[in-house]
Parts: structure tokens; C-alpha cells; sequence
């Protein structure tokens, strides 16, 4: 784990003055023909410092996110050994999702170079749509980003990317304020985020539903947070027939994870009801008897993504102490297809009482989560969000940049949406209604499982809002956004950021 310290501090000297492993400056896009430099006010004295050729000069970068190292030369009036200069882009253009884009690409290359302290010479920024603590935030989220390296199951390990410590010069005492929390949070969703990447990215046969369980366990002791684990028998007695339909098929026993923050303020009414986050923990999903092919299959040790962005959420809202009660319940299993698995057309009696058909195995999230989402019920819950690598069909609407979102209840919604934009992990609002449910009709079940090929992403939100009826609840379908495949295949740490926005929000 990577602990990166953040040191903000008022200073209105030059950034010349700062000595360190690298400096980050940004430059502007030059507007029309003037080829004038353009640059946030300390980067652009800092460059003036630099004493560059006109060449030098010209050769600095301006694309947002392209980057481009000057190294002083001695007896220089600069005090970095080096100077990392970032484009921005064009001044007029420039929002938080530019700086964020920039940000990421300079500090990892002082990843990539593994430089300890590190510099940030354009706080001073103007960004149209953030303020400083929004800058700090984004900034130390970004640096335990890219200071992730999963090594878990090579003989080699790499190296430790760590920047042991970035420094955020701010103007005045208001501004240390607001950029020392931001850091604060930001360090915490960073860290929470690195909690889930190396989750997910553990193979399936280390990361098992009591693997899960017992990194649950870990966290709670570390934050002193209540947990506790149910096993099979538990199960049974709390009647969870489709949870453990789907767990039927495995030789590995399933696990509910139930994982207990409390910061609320005693007295304070509106902290006692939790927030309560449930996240899908399919360890490993072969698509059970309704076997999915070969090809890419690997990728299906990722189906744990929503139960690790839970414990990650978690583990960030414990790191900057959060004033909030929170639980999070986990339904941890495999989909397997042994002897004993669960048929296509086989049906099941849920918590709820709801009997289900089953006309396709894999659709097995649906399965796990309407249990949870019942015993969800005995927290009264101010609000429950699902987190979910529900259905492919999402990834067909949505690809790699929005989470599906879902739910029962305006005011819920419109507050992840403040928080995805917020927190820049985007999610997209999708419809339900009454004419997809008819998709969902059984002759033999109160429900089926699966409600035909279109619309597949509504339809499981749908099947999931028929257990969700005593609460304000939401879906996000994360399927598209939790993990990166090809050359570069690993676990993204999303919906981290969303989620705990949404719980710092909750909380003020
Ligand atoms: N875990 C998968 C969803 C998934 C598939 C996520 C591919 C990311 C990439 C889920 O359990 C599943 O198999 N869903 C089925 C549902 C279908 C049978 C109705 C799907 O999407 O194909
Ligand atoms: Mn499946
Ligand atoms: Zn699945």
C-alpha cells in the first residue's frame, strides 16, 4: 500500500525557490496567432526562471495531459531538479476534468521515474467549475493512482512507487484549509481505491468469498468497525434461497459480509439511520449451468468489483473519519456449475418470500443481491445503493465511461449524480418502468431471472427494484467501468470515488 503524505502550505514565495525531485508547472494552449506563452500565474514565472531558448520555449507542451521535463541547469535560480511541464490545453476550455487529465499524466511520469517529493506549481489555477479543495482532492487521488502497481502473484516484485511527499503551495490561510481537507479526503478515497484494485485483481482462487471475508474482518479491526460474517447454516435460517441457490453450484462456501461504520454524532437523528451499500461478491462466475464460453473468461474473477468498491468505499470513509453511519453488506459466492448447482427452470424461494424462476444461471447477481437487498431491510435505511458488474448489456449502452444508474427515488439520484460529477466517475441515469417489467413474467415463479435480450441492463435493475420497495434505493451497473481488459486489464477502483462523494456529501 502506498502511503503518499500530502504537505499543503500558505507560501507566496516564487516555486524557483522550492527545492525538490520535481516541480509540476502547467502551460496554455496559445489562443489565435499570438504565440505568446500562456500559463497559470507561478508557472509561468517559474518558466520565465527557467531562462529557455526560444526554441525551449516552443517546445513546451500544450495538449492537456501531454508532458515534457526541463531539467535546470546548474547555478540555475530554479531549486527543482527538475521541471515536469504539463499542457493544459486552452485556458477557456479549462474545467476539472482538464486538470484531473493533466494532473494524472504528471505524476505518473514522477511515478514512472519513482521521484519522492514532488512539487505542484499550479495550484494556483483557475478552473471554472472547482475550487481549491476540489484541486487537492483530485490531485491526491490521482497521485495514489498512479503510484498502483499490482504485484501480488509475481515472483518479482516491482519496485515501490511512492511519492513520499507532494507539496500543494496554496495563497492565503482560507485556501490551507480547504486544501488540507481536500488532500485529507483525497488521500483516504486514493488509498480506498487502491483497496479495491488489488481486490479485484487477485485471481479467483486466492480471492474466495472467505478470502473476501476475512479482508472485511481485517479492515473493520484495523478501523475498529463492527463486522460480521454469516455463513451457510445462517443463510439457511434466514431463508435466503436464491443466495444460496447460486452458491449451490461450488464447492466453496458462501459468505454475507456485514460490515458496521459508525461515525454518526450520537443524538444527531439524521446519522442514526445508515446509509446502507450493497455489493455484488461473485468471486468467480462461470455463468453456472448456463455455461459461458471460453474466451475472456478470466475476466470473470472481476465479478467481485461492486463487493470490493463496497470494502474500498468503506476503508476511505474510516480513513478521514466521516461523521455517518454506514453498513455494507456483502453477498460473497461462486457460480459454479457442479453437480449440485442450480438447473435452468429450477425454482427458488428468496428471503423476500418471492419465489423465482431460474431460466438462466448466469444471470446470478440478480440472485445474490435481492437477499442482501431484503436483509438490508432490518438497518432502516436512510438510503441503499447497489453496486453491481450486473449485465454485459450495460457495457453495450454505456462502454467504459458511465456506470449505469438506477433507482426508486428522485432525490437519491439526483444525488449521485452531484456526486459522480463531483468525484469525475460519471454514471448515467437509465429508466425502469412498468412495461419492462412485463419481461420479467414467469408461468411457473412469481418472477424469472431474465427478461429476453433487450433492454438487459433495465431489466435486471428491474428484477432488483421488486426487493427494494421499503427503502429509497439505487442501482449502479458497473459491468463496463470497474475494469480495464486487454494489454492493460486490471481493476479501475470505480465506483470508489462516486461512492464516497456520495457519503461525504450525505454527511455535511
Ligand atoms: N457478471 C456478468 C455480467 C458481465 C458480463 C459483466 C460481461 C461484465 C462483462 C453477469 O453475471 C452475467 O453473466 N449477466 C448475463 C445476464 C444474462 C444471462 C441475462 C449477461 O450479461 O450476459
Ligand atoms: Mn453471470
Ligand atoms: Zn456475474
Amino acid at each position: 500500500m502506498n502511503i503518499i503524505s500530502a504537505k499543503t502550505l500558505v507560501s507566496t514565495a516564487a516555486l524557483a525557490n522550492h527545492a525538490c525531485d520535481a516541480l509540476i508547472v502547467g502551460v496554455f494552449a496559445p489562443v489565435g496567432k499570438v504565440k505568446k506563452m500562456t500559463a497559470p500565474a507561478a508557472s509561468y514565472a517559474l518558466i520565465d526562471a527557467l531562462n529557455l531558448s526560444a526554441a525551449g520555449k516552443a517546445d513546451l507542451p500544450t495538449a492537456v495531459g501531454k508532458t515534457h521535463t526541463v531539467y535546470p541547469s546548474v547555478g540555475s535560480a530554479v531549486k527543482a531538479a527538475r521541471v515536469i511541464c504539463v499542457g493544459l490545453g486552452q485556458e477557456k476550455n479549462f474545467t476539472i476534468k482538464q486538470y484531473a487529465k493533466a494532473m494524472r499524466a504528471a505524476l505518473g511520469d514522477c511515478a514512472n521515474e519513482h521521484i519522492k517529493t514532488v512539487v505542484h506549481g499550479f495550484m494556483d489555477v483557475a478552473v471554472s467549475d472547482a475550487a481549491v479543495a476540489d484541486k487537492a482532492r483530485h490531485t491526491l487521488i490521482l497521485a495514489h493512482e498512479v503510484c498502483y502497481k499490482y504485484d501480488a502473484t509475481l515472483s518479482k516484485k516491482a519496485t515501490v512507487r511512492a511519492l513520499a511527499t507532494l507539496v500543494l503551495p496554496v495563497a492565503n490561510a482560507a485556501e490551507l484549509k480547504a486544501a488540507t481537507l481536500g488532500a485529507m479526503q483525497g488521500a483516504a478515497i486514493g488509498q480506498g481505491a487502491n483497496v479495491t484494485r488489488e481486490l479485484a485483481n487477485l485471481p479467483a482462487n486466492i480471492c474466495t468469498p472467505k478470502y473476501l471475508a476475512k479482508q472485511a474482518q481485517s479492515i473493520a479491526k484495523q478501523f475498529g468497525m463492527g463486522c460480521e460474517v454469516l455463513e451457510r447454516k445462517q443463510l439457511q435460517a434466514l431463508k435466503m434461497g436464491s443466495f444460496l441457490s447460486v452458491a449451490a453450484g461450488s464447492d466453496e462456501p458462501p459468505r454475507l459480509i456485514v460490515l458496521k461504520y459508525n461515525g454518526g454524532k450520537k443524538g444527531d437523528k439524521k446519522a442514526q439511520s445508515p446509509q446502507v451499500l450493497v455489493g455484488k461478491g461473485v468471486t468467480f462466475d462461470t455463468g453456472g449451468i448456463s455455461l459461458k464460453p471460453g474466451l475472456g473468461m478470466d475476466e470473470m474473477k472481476f465479478d467481485m468489483c461492486g463487493a470490493a468498491s463496497v470494502l474500498g468505499t468503506m476503508h476511505a470513509i474510516a480513513a478521514m473519519g466521516l461523521a455517518i453511519n454506514v453498513v455494507a453488506i456483502i453477498p460473497a459466492t461462486e457460480n459454479m456449475p457442479n453437480g449440485r448447482a442450480t438447473k435452468p427452470g429450477d425454482v427458488v424461494t428468496s428471503m423476500s418470500g418471492q419465489t423465482i424462476e431460474i431460466l438462466n444461471t448466469d444471470a446470478e447477481g440478480r440472485l445474490i443481491l435481492c437477499d442482501a437487498l431484503t436483509y438490508a431491510e432490518r438497518f432502516k435505511p436512510a438510503a441503499v445503493v447497489d453496486v453491481a458488474t450486473l449485465t454485459g448489456a450495460c457495457v453495450v449502452a454505456l462502454g467504459a465511461v458511465n456506470s449505469g444508474l438506477y433507482g426508486n427515488n428522485d432525490a437519491l439520484i439526483g444525488k449521485l449524480q452531484v456526486a459522480s460529477k463531483t468525484s469525475l466517475d460519471g454514471a448515467w441515469h437509465m429508466p425502469m418502468g412498468e412495461e419492462y417489467h412485463e419481461q420479467l413474467k414467469s408461468n411457473f415463479a412469481d418472477i424469472a431471472n431474465i427478461g429476453g435480450p433487450p433492454a438487459g441492463s433495465v431489466t435486471a435493475a428491474c428484477f432488483l427494484a421488486k426487493f427494494t420497495n421499503a427503502y429509497p434505493w439505487a442501482h449502479l451497473d458497473i459491468a463496463g467501468t470497474a475494469w480495464k481488459g486487454g494489454a492493460i486489464k486490471g481493476a479501475t477502483g470505480r465506483p470508489v470515488g462516486l461512492l464516497t462523494q456520495y457519503l461525504i456529501d450525505a454527511a455535511a
